[in-house]
């Protein structure tokens, strides 16, 4: 308002702002709206999401960032938790789920806190100092393991897919994952190194998941492109390729006046030598394979196939970087350029039936380290979820070898972090202590959903919990299969340090990222959420795109 009392209009028509307690409590309550979503799918127990999208795509998962890369969020603070599921996706590959549930129960913790009118900066500075703390706690209880330890990293590796729908396979799928990480893992210096790009993952339907299988080269999804090429090359030189062999069409209308037959034929004899003479130029350089990212005229093929060179075509580009790397071949883009030297080596290529379709199998390459993974299983869906459960059980054995330590699972850490900062917290003045309390208080939560999950009941097992690690029971967890606390080591529930400290960073950073808003302005369409019966603790229906109930 101006000193006259006339309005100033500084946003454009239909512009919506909120700003102080009304900022924070939406957008808290969006944020929680997405942690509840994902809650009845954490731990083994959990339950599993059917998800169909727009077209009426179906996907069955229980994976937290597969969940919410699939619903539609609309409201920025929601989006801002499905950015932690990213986050944690990307740096250690599991952990989305508890990892979107803890930065939700922080927020709920602080939302108590701002009611008691405590200053939000108090709050994000007290979750800060007990995030550092929790870090180190961690860091204290972690148990150190050598990197190479195949029944350790195995054991990760089945944790890690106990929540799945896969979780009968568990045992054979992470053998593969073990063996795949080994494979490709480099020593640098005292430490090792594995990369996810390194092991091509390719899926096709059918048989069952106990037929997944790991193959030392790499597996194309693609057929031979002619009838009358050979099916198979050993000591195979393999050209590759990334443009297309065709007479290239010209990007203007052209026109040719052809007036006589003769004309004609000149014409065509024209254009058949000039795919004549780049199936030549690949003859040349000494290839009897040849993989190409793009298309291959007809008639190119007919040449290749008279000269015997096994051609794939339509390779994907991530593909071709693999291939490259795995024999030791170049991908050449101008055809003129290709000589011998860019030529891969693998002992055997060769096209077999797999299920109804013919896949291209590169074996024994150049470079021994590359290796596939071949996933199948029932039905699509079946593949599709086996597939993310071996990347995740890919990521935390590769987060272990490279940081070999780990913790054990089942909630015990969250309630031992909780205890060391309820100590820590006596240390500080009056009300950062109230926020470290809140963020101990929040950690408890994972424990707790698991046992809600697997049917008990809340309060009892947190007071159990809290109990015996008081007496010094660091590994009393929740063990969701008998329904009662119990020393989680002995059950052999292991992950790796890396997701449990991500965890803590991820849900630290979006919880203060959320907190710290306090004027929302949005140009526009942006809708608040609904206002529940009783406040933000249920769910509103049929809020950003998910069904009621949800
Ligand atoms: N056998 C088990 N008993 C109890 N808890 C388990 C067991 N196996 C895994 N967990 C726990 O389940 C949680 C992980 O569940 P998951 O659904 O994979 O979620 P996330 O997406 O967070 O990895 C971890 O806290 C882990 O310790
Ligand atoms: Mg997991």
């Amino acid at each position: 308002m101006s000193n006259q009392g006339v309005p100033v209009l500084i946003l454009k028509e239909g512009s919506s702002r909120s700003r102080g307690k009304d900022a924070q409590h939406t957008n808290i309550m969006a944020a929680r709206i997405i942690s509840e979503a994902v809650r009845s799918s954490l731990g083994p127990k959990g339950m599993d999401k059917m998800l169909v999208d727009s077209l009426g795509d179906v996907t069955i998962t229980s994976d937290g960032r597969t969940i919410l890369d699939e619903i539609d969020v609309e409201h920025p603070a929601a989006k801002m938790m499905v950015e932690v599921a990213k986050t944690q996706d990307d740096e250690v590959g599991d952990g989305t789920t508890t990892s979107v549930i803890v930065a939700g129960e922080l927020l709920n913790k602080a939302e108590e806190l701002l009611k008691k009118n405590v200053h939000p900066t108090v709050v994000i500075d007290g979750y800060r100092r007990a995030a550092d703390k929790a870090l180190e706690t961690l860091e204290n209880i972690a148990i150190p393991v050598e990197a190479t330890d195949r029944e350790a990293l195995k054991k990760v590796a089945m944790t890690s897919m106990a929540s799945k729908l896969v979780a009968e396979n568990r045992e054979e799928l992470a053998e593969i994952a073990v063996d795949s990480i080994l494979h490709v893992a480099e020593k640098v210096g005292d430490e090792y190194r594995a990369d996810l790009d390194d092991i091509l993952v390719e899926k096709k339907p059918g048989e069952s998941v106990t037929d997944t299988k790991l193959i030392k080269g790499i597996v194309l999804d693609k057929e031979v492109v002619h009838p009358g090429m050979p099916k198979r090359v050993e000591k195979a030189k393999v050209a590759l390729l990334d443009t297309a062999l065709e007479v290239e069409k010209t990007e203007f209308d052209a026109k040719i006046n052809i007036e006589t037959p003769e004309q004609m034929e000149a014409f065509l004899q024209e254009e058949e030598n000039m795919l004549r003479n780049m199936v030549d130029k690949i003859g040349k350089a000494g290839a009897n394979v040849l993989i190409c990212q793009k298309g291959i005229d007809d008639m190119v093929q007919h040449f290749l196939a008279r000269k015997g060179i096994l051609t794939v075509r339509r390779a994907k580009k991530s593909d071709m970087e693999k291939l490259s790397k795995a024999t030791g071949g170049k991908v050449v883009t101008n055809l003129e350029d290709m000589t011998e030297d860019d030529l891969g080596y693998a002992e055997l290529v060769e096209e077999r039936k797999i299920g109804d379709d013919k896949m291209t199998f590169i074996e024994g390459c150049k470079n021994p380290k590359s290796v596939a993974i071949l996933v199948r299983g029932g039905t699509e869906r079946i593949v599709d979820e086996a597939e993310r459960s071996i990347h995740d059980a890919l990521c935390v054995v590769r987060d272990v070898v490279r940081e070999p330590k780990i913790l054990v699972g089942g909630g015990s850490p969250e309630v031992e972090v909780a205890r060391s900062l309820r100590e820590y917290a006596e240390t500080l003045p009056g009300r950062e202590q109230l926020a470290v309390q809140s963020f101990a208080e929040a950690m408890e939560i994972v424990p707790v959903t698991l046992g809600e999950n697997a049917g008990l009941d809340p309060i009892d097992i947190a007071s159990d919990l809290r109990a015996r690690h008081e007496k010094g029971e660091k590994w009393a967890g929740v063990d969701v299969y008998e329904g009662n606390v119990k020393n989680m080591e002995k059950l052999e529930v292991y992950e790796p340090l890396a997701v449990k400290k991500q965890i803590i960073k991820s849900a630290t950073e979006a919880a203060s990222m959320i907190l710290k808003i306090d004027d929302v302005i949005a140009s526009g369409k942006m809708k608040a959420p609904p206002m529940p019966p009783g406040g933000a603790g249920g769910m509103p229906p049929g809020y950003g795109g998910m069904p009621p109930g949800y």
